[in-house]
């Protein structure tokens, strides 16, 4: 939602219907389930409202995974994302099983989609909705646990990487910083767990108030993600924009959008530096497909952001502004209340006859020419003397933490082992009785200070543990840089 101010050359007259002289080519994706349904009553909104738009259809999803493509996205599909640089998408079903690939991932990682950005007001008309609500979150759409790096180490033990990266934190930070300046929103609000996973979420906080500081014109806060996130829930009108990572980003939304009405108004846009994706929040509903009933709107309030993407200010802040009036009128599909429900079709009619009207119960949006922001630099990469202190070894073993110590020690090891952890808690030396133990031991080899052992010398190390029978699972790196330790103690270290 824009909370932006008026636009002179905004001309809220319902648009002219003579023919534009170019039009911007979108790549169109009706999607799978409701898509076809709700993807022609979204098309049917954009052209009665002038949308300068030539639509190049394009196929992904369930008819491609039929048709042996087993990523989903066929190759004319991506030559005609890539040409167009912008794809408006119905929902897409991931089949079970099969070991079909989620379309939804292949593009926003295959197209670098680092900024998933979803606007949430509140709901007009809505049962449940509080009012008052007018944020944005914006989340990091790469990195963080969605990685998708999974391992099963042990019979015991499966882990999933957290991977966040310097240039992932500053580019989402830097767009959120740019969003807020080009919607005229005045707070942002940053949400991390850095209380207790001090590098990764740490290195989060730490961008975001480096470049806060760069910004002194807009209001910054950060706030541990579970007291934000019950805030969100109880107190969400307090919330302008917010900047996450990507698993909080991706609760967080639906918070929002659920406090604010219904997941199933909300759109969202996915940009990166070489394309945009723009879809519905919700799936492809295959429990009501092809009964006409199905609410388009989260794919609207999609496609009113790729509009405001493409430049197309009037028209976006003209749709935006008939789909609220329609709302505040009473007239929405069953999704959002059975009684007096019309169908797909019926409610995409009612907001292309309202164009040119506006909200009653709120001020109109007014989406400026210039609200799409402008796409981060990132700084380089900044060299840091790095050092070798030691490696952490990680072992499947079964037995208790001394026994496993007096195992290593006899081997007389360099670096010396100086802890063992037991699921992060350190259970040696000095480990409590209390603490369980599984099967999936951390052991750390560190060197002195002054010291800076070979790589030849850790290699070697590990293959001593492997010779004398221990079960090396695997091996993480130890380093300083610029003397400060690259590495997190155990728990109760
Ligand atoms: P879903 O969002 O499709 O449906 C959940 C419930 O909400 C259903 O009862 C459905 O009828 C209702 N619903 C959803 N959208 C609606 C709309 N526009 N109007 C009225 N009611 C609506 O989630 P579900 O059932 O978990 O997933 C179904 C399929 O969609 C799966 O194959 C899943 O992988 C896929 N999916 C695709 C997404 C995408 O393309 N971005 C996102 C989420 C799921």
């Amino acid at each position: 939602m824009s909370r932006t101010t008026p636009d002179p050359a905004l001309n809220t007259a319902v648009a002219a219907s003579a023919e534009p002289a170019t039009r911007i080519p979108i790549a169109l994706a009706e999607g799978d389930g409701i898509g076809p349904e709700i993807t022609a009553a979204v098309r049917r909104i954009l052209e009665a409202a002038g949308a300068p738009l030539a639509y190049e259809p394009i196929v992904i999803g369930e008819r491609a995974y039929l048709a042996g493509c087993p990523h989903g996205v066929p190759d004319e599909a991506w030559s005609a994302i890539r040409r167009c640089r912008v794809l408006l998408k119905g929902p897409i079903t991931t089949p079970q099983g099969g070991g079909y690939k989620s379309v939804n991932v292949t593009l926003r990682k295959a197209l670098g989609l680092f900024a998933n950005v979803r606007p949430c007001a509140s709901l007009p008309g809505a049962s449940g909705a509080r009012a008052g609500i007018d944020l944005t979150v914006i989340r990091e759409n790469e990195e963080d646990l969605y990685a998708g790096i999974e391992h099963r180490q042990t019979p015991e033990t499966v882990q999933c990487l957290k991977l966040v990266t310097r240039a992932g934190c500053e580019r989402i930070i830097r767009y959120a910083f740019a969003y807020a300046r080009a919607h005229n929103r005045r707070k942002i609000t940053c949400m991390t767990k850095d209380n207790i996973m001090k590098m990764t979420d740490g290195l989060f906080h730490r961008i975001f108030d480096a470049v806060a500081a760069e910004h002194p014109e807009i209001a910054t806060e950060h706030q541990i993600i579970d007291i934000g996130a019950a805030r969100l829930a109880t107190r969400p009108q307090a919330y302008d924009v917010i900047v996450t990572m990507n698993l909080y980003g991706d609760i967080l939304s639906d918070i929002a959008a659920e406090v604010s009405g219904s997941v199933g108004t909300a759109g969202s846009a996915n940009i990166g530096a070489q394309a945009a994706m723009f879809e519905a929040v919700h799936g492809s509903a295959p429990d009501i497909a092809g009964k006409g009933i199905a609410n388009p709107s989260g794919l609207l309030m999609a496609a009113v952001q790729m509009l405001v993407h493409l430049g197309c200010a009037r028209e976006a802040s003209l749709i935006h502004n008939a789909w609220l009036r329609t709302l505040e009128e009473g007239i929405h599909t069953a999704d959002l209340g059975a009684s007096g429900a019309v169908g797909t079709q019926a409610f995409a009619d009612a907001v292309a006859k309202r164009l040119g009207e506006e909200p009653q119960s709120r001020p109109p949006v007014l989406y400026r020419a210039d609200a799409r922001p402008a796409l981060p630099e990132v700084a380089e990469p900044r060299p840091e003397p790095r050092t070798r202190a030691g490696i952490d070894v990680f072992l499947h073993f079964v037995g208790s933490p001394e026994m496993l110590a007096e195992r290593i020690r006899s081997l007389a090891p360099h670096p010396p082992l100086t802890m063992i952890t037991n699921r992060g808690v350190k259970v040696w030396p000095d480990g409590h009785p209390e603490t369980l133990c599984t099967d999936h031991w951390r052991c750390r080899f560190l060197a002195g200070e002054r010291e800076e052992p070979s790589f030849a010398e850790l290699h070697a190390l590990v293959g001593r543990l492997a010779e004398a029978g221990l079960e090396v699972i695997k091996t993480e790196g130890l380093y300083r840089f610029a003397g400060r330790a690259g590495f997190s103690a155990g728990q109760g270290a």
